[in-house]
Formats: C-alpha cells, structure tokens, sequence
C-alpha cells in the first residue's frame, strides 16, 4: 500500500473564497482492479447501519477509495457520478477527530481546511454517529440539482461500504448552520448530507 504522507502545506489555497493554510493528505491510488462483489448481489445486500465500533479505524487506502467511489475523476476526465451539465461543483468534507478536510479529487488529496473536530455537529440527534471513525459532508451551491449529486454520490459510497464489509448510512439529521460555519462555506453553498462510515460493532 502505498505510504500516505503528511506535509506542511505552507503556500495558501483557495476554498470558499478563502486562502488558508493547510496541510495536504496525499492518498493512495485507487485500487480499480480488485475483484467486487456483482452490481445486483452489492444492491440486493445494500443497508442502512447505525453502529460503528469505534477502535477500528479505516486504512487510507480504503479511504481514498470510499472518496474515489462519492466523486473521484474517472478514466474519462469526468467523475463517478453523473453532473447537471457537468459542472462537478459538489463538494465532499472529510470530518475526523484530526479536523475538517477538503477532498481535492483531481489531486487524489485532503486538504485540511480546520483543526476543529465537527463530528458532534452531525451527531446532536443519534449518538451511535460519535463512534464513526470517517464522516462525509456533502455541499453544493445549485439550489436546484445540488441534491441530485449528493444522492449518486452516496450511493456509490452505500455500494462500496457494502462490498468491502463497512457501515453507513446516509443522514439529514445534522446541525445545519454549525456545519456551515465549521465547512467555511460561502453565503450560496449549503450542507446537504451526511454520510458516517466505520466498520459496525
Ligand atoms: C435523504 C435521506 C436522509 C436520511 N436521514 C437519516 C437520518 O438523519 N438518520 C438516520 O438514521 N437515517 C437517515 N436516513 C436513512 C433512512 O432512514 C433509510 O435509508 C431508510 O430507513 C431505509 O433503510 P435502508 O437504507 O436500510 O434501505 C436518510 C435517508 C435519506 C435518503
């Protein structure tokens, strides 16, 4: 597997209209050759689950992955999800308890954006959600098909959770305007979902 590597970022970037420092997460390649589970077995088995053990971790491999699978650049310079007029303009957030993250798909990277742990933020409603070691944040600006991106993209995840023996499940039950805040999102970019990710008790 290939080894991640933590660096100092120390040139700034640009994310919601703001330039900040950050320190980058490289990850490993998708491995897109492994032998999966078929299309109808992954749909027929999918399931929501709401426990997570929370001392087992998922490898950065598998991460890279799960992000590969929500909205990753496939081989065709477009993502795993279909666009309205392929705009790619979704956003996914990695929360951990190391921080808010970015996920810079053409640069196969996390790009941490806060030290702030904001998983509390999604759990307010069903605890069960603090045990999850990996978190997805979906946001969008376009009103109207914003939502359309995310349900694909959490599919995909739902799919691949389900082929590699993880839990998920896709929630709306979340502290909008704290995300929001925690996310550094833009007047016109808005929280739609959330999507913990852990291996079940
Ligand atoms: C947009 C959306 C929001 C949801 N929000 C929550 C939620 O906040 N909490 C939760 O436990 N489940 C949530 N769910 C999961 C549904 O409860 C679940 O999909 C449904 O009960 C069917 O179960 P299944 O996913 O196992 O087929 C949500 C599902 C969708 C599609």
């Amino acid at each position: 597997m290939e080894k991640i590597c933590y660096t100092a970022f120390v040139a700034a970037f640009l994310i919601g209209g703001q330039a900040l420092a950050a320190d980058v997460q490289k990850l490993p390649q998708p491995d897109l050759t492994q032998p999966l589970p078929a299309l109808m077995e992954l749909l027929n088995a999918r399931q929501s689950v709401r426990s997570f053990n929370k001392d087992k971790p998922i490898d950065e491999q598998t991460l890279s992955e799960i992000l590969w699978t929500a909205f990753g650049v496939n081989k065709h310079g477009k993502r795993t999800i279909a666009t309205a007029r392929n705009e790619q303009n979704m956003k996914v957030f990695v929360l951990r308890e190391d921080g808010i993250w970015f996920y810079n798909a053409a640069d196969n990277q996390l790009e941490k954006i806060s030290e702030e742990n904001a998983i509390p933020f999604t759990a307010e409603k069903q605890a069960f959600v603090n045990n999850a070691p990996l978190h997805l944040i979906y946001t969008s600006s376009d009103m109207h098909l914003g939502h359309n991106h995310a349900g694909s993209a959490y599919q995909n995840v739902y799919l691949y959770a389900t082929a590699k023996g993880l839990a998920t499940v896709i929630r709306g039950l979340v502290n909008f305007e704290e995300l929001h805040r925690a996310l550094k999102l833009n007047k016109d970019e808005f929280v739609i979902v959330h999507q913990p990710i852990g291996y079940a008790e």
